[in-house]
């Protein structure tokens, strides 16, 4: 499908933004055709984004300034890295990809916790110009292994462990579960290994990361076109095979060098601390590429928000690397709020650094909101974007043109993103009028360009609903001001605790069970995960039924196909679903009469006394 070109003004834009990078060789215009036969920003520009990260703040004479603090309350560890050193490491990390056969096009996937070594693997694929893959460490050996499937990497870097507050989370048994369930095997496994636990090693496969950097020398970078893949990082869409969303060099880097000034206000030499997981993309862009690009420095926090050890957690790391912007999930501030509600344990920090609190990923509720904001006594910025998007659709932006901020919102569009409100037959809806939320095409840089190997994929889950628009798959609408409101997904996917899931999976998975005839799985409203999965399930006539026993076979299934982070635990037994009468299960009008939202019951209901018997089965599970 052809993308339209932007108009003459935005495209003099990017192009002066792009004369902000250093490039091997600069573009001549802003966007056009590259040989994949596909649209790209910058298509003759030639660069390399761990130069870009490296190379350029040493040779600038930054050599000593701080790239990135690691903090581990997890494992009481603390590093720091100054720019020199995390380049010295990306460049034996480098060359070892290369002399292990990776080169250039060649996926890498990396399954790790958040160490250094993470984001040391993912600047070296950058170097050598491989496309590397991360997979969140909460993600089970079979969402692995359909990743592993999907992009065939040559390598898999890996850990030893991760540690989830106080246990350990041994990785490299789940990786080796989910290289026996893949098709394809990576050649090579290199492993960190982490103090005090043995882990079995294959020989001739698996390769010790340590022994491999001793012997390891300085590999230059190479030179990729803009166009070239960086990496691709898996999301969740209405089915169990996730989409491999494609991020190229040349449009990324300037949408992350772009964005730390005027969205988040920051200054070269300032610290920003992006409290998520590299397996995420806001990991990606603001633990890893946007800070060290923009030459800021990078706090990189294994642990949580709470428990490890307290909910002063944050505060102390505010204090301790004086922090001036902290990103997270709206989740971690519930979790601190449900254990400080009074903000106790802030009072033991001096915060005085700390200048904004950007929030992302789900929905912020106005209470969270407000708390944080009187508590923090800085601006709280919702901002909404996606994996796709790799970067914020819209956001006040703090540091371009900060604007009152409305509770609920996300505030405007940001430069780039032509944002539509779309009735169901395509027509453009009013101000106050809630609908489809679109982007007209084409995407800004940093946006995807396509999912990997599946550009038709790409086309029919993203372009083919509205021929022109990008259908972000959110519903919402503008208000009088023009301020955007995001209402939520209106597709199968759900947000726990910021991670996005699909609903359409877990079906698949309960379905799996013998004694389930059908299923339908809704995220319902959660004081601190914002959202959980709640499966309503008819069982086969003729079987006999032992519901604790269903109940917990399908959170294990749940648990081992796709992560404990799915958090599916509540189970309802009922005998009918209710449906249209063409069939459809009425997952949207369930969703909101549990979670008490104003509904309408469609007239094409098949027989409303169903969904009457459903709610009251509800009822009494969630009430017990
Ligand atoms: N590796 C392995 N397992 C993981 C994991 C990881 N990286 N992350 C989470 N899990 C596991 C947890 O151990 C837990 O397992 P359990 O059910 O056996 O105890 C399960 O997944 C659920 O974890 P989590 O979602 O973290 O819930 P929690 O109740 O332990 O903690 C919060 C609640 C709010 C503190 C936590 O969800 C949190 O920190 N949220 C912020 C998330 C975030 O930053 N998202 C970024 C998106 S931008
Ligand atoms: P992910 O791709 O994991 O970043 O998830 C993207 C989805 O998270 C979006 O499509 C939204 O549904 C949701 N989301 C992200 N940010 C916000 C926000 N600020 N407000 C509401 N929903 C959000």
């Amino acid at each position: 499908m052809e993308q339209p070109v932007h108009s003459e003004d935005i495209m003099k834009f990017w192009m002066s933004q792009a004369d902000r990078i250093s490039w091997q060789k600069k573009p001549s215009v802003a966007y056009g055709q590259c040989e994949d036969g596909l649209n790209h920003w910058f298509p003759d520009g030639i660069l390399n984004t761990s130069y870009l990260a490296l190379d350029q703040h040493v040779e600038s004479g930054k050599g000593e300034e701080i790239a990135i603090y690691y903090d581990s309350p997890v494992t009481k560890t603390k590093a720091k890295f100054t720019y020199s050193e995390l380049l010295d490491s990306v460049e034996k990390m480098a060359f070892t990809l290369d002399s292990l056969g990776v080169k250039k096009g060649d996926a890498v996937v990396i399954y790790m916790p958040m160490i250094p070594e993470a984001l040391i693997s993912m600047l070296a694929c950058a170097r050598i110009g491989a496309v590397h893959s991360v997979v969140f460490g909460g993600f089970a050996p079979h969402e692995l292994a359909v990743r592993l499937d999907d992009c065939r990497p040559k390598i898999v870097i890996t850990a030893s462990y991760g540690v989830e507050i106080t246990k350990i989370i041994p990785y490299k048994p789940l990786l080796d579960e989910a290289m026996h369930l893949s098709k394809h095997k990576p050649t090579y496994v290199i492993l960190k290994s982490r103090p005090n636990l043995e882990v079995i090693m294959h020989t001739g496969r698996d390769l010790n990361w340590d022994e491999l950097m001793e012997s390891a020398g300085n590999k230059k970078f190479v030179p990729v076109s803009s166009a070239d893949p960086l990496y691709i990082l898996y999301t969740s869409g209405t089915t169990g095979k996730p989409k491999g969303v494609v991020r190229d060099n040349g449009g990324h880097a300037i949408a992350m060098h772009y964005s730390m000034k005027a969205i988040y206000d920051m200054k070269p030499g300032e610290v920003f601390f992006a409290a998520s997981d590299v397996g995420w993309v806001v990991g990606h862009s603001y633990i890893v590429y946007a800070p060290l690009i923009y030459g800021c420095t990078t706090v990189l926090y294994e642990g949580k928000p709470v428990r490890t050890p307290d909910a002063g957690a944050f505060y102390r790391i505010i204090e301790e690397y004086k922090v001036k912007t902290l990103f997270c999930a709206p989740t971690a501030f519930r979790a601190i709020r449900k254990e400080d509600p009074e903000g106790k344990e802030l009072a033991k920090y001096n915060i005085s650094s700390l200048k904004y609190l950007f929030l992302a990923g789900e929905r912020t509720d106005p209470v969270t909101y407000d708390w944080a904001r009187e508590l923090l006594n800085v601006p709280v910025v919702d901002h909404w974007w996606q994996t796709e998007t790799g970067w914020a659709i819209a956001a006040n932006m703090m540091g371009d043109l900060p604007l009152p901020a409305k509770a609920g919102s996300a505030t405007k569009p940001v430069k780039g993103f032509d944002v539509r409100i779309l009735d169901e037959e395509g027509h453009e809806l009013k101000q106050g009028e809630k609908g489809n939320i679109v982007i007209k095409l084409p995407l800004p840089p940093g946006c995807l360009p396509t999912l990997w190997n599946d550009h038709s994929n790409f086309e029919s889950s993203y372009l083919s609903h509205y021929p022109g628009y990008y259908l972000t798959g959110d519903g919402g609408y503008f208000d009088d001001d023009g301020y955007l409101f995001i209402l939520g997904r209106i597709d199968d996917v759900i947000n726990v605790a910021g991670h996005r899931l699909s609903t359409g999976e877990m079906e698949e998975i309960v379905a799996e069970n013998p004694s389930i005839a059908e299923s339908a799985v809704i995220g319902i409203d959660d004081e601190i995960k914002g959202q959980v999965p709640l499966a309503i399930v008819v069982c086969k006539d003729g079987i006999v039924i032992d519901p604790k026993a269903i109940e917990s076979d399908l959170t294990h299934r749940i648990r081992e196909k796709i992560g404990a982070i799915a958090s599916l635990k509540t189970v309802v037994f009922v005998k009918r679903l209710p449906k249209t009468r063409s069939g459809k299960i009425l997952r949207k009008t369930m969703r909101k009469m549990i979670d008490g939202e104003n509904y309408s019951i469609p007239s094409t209901i098949d027989d409303p006394s169903i969904l009457d018997e459903v709610m009251e089965a509800v009822r009494l599970k969630i009430q017990k």
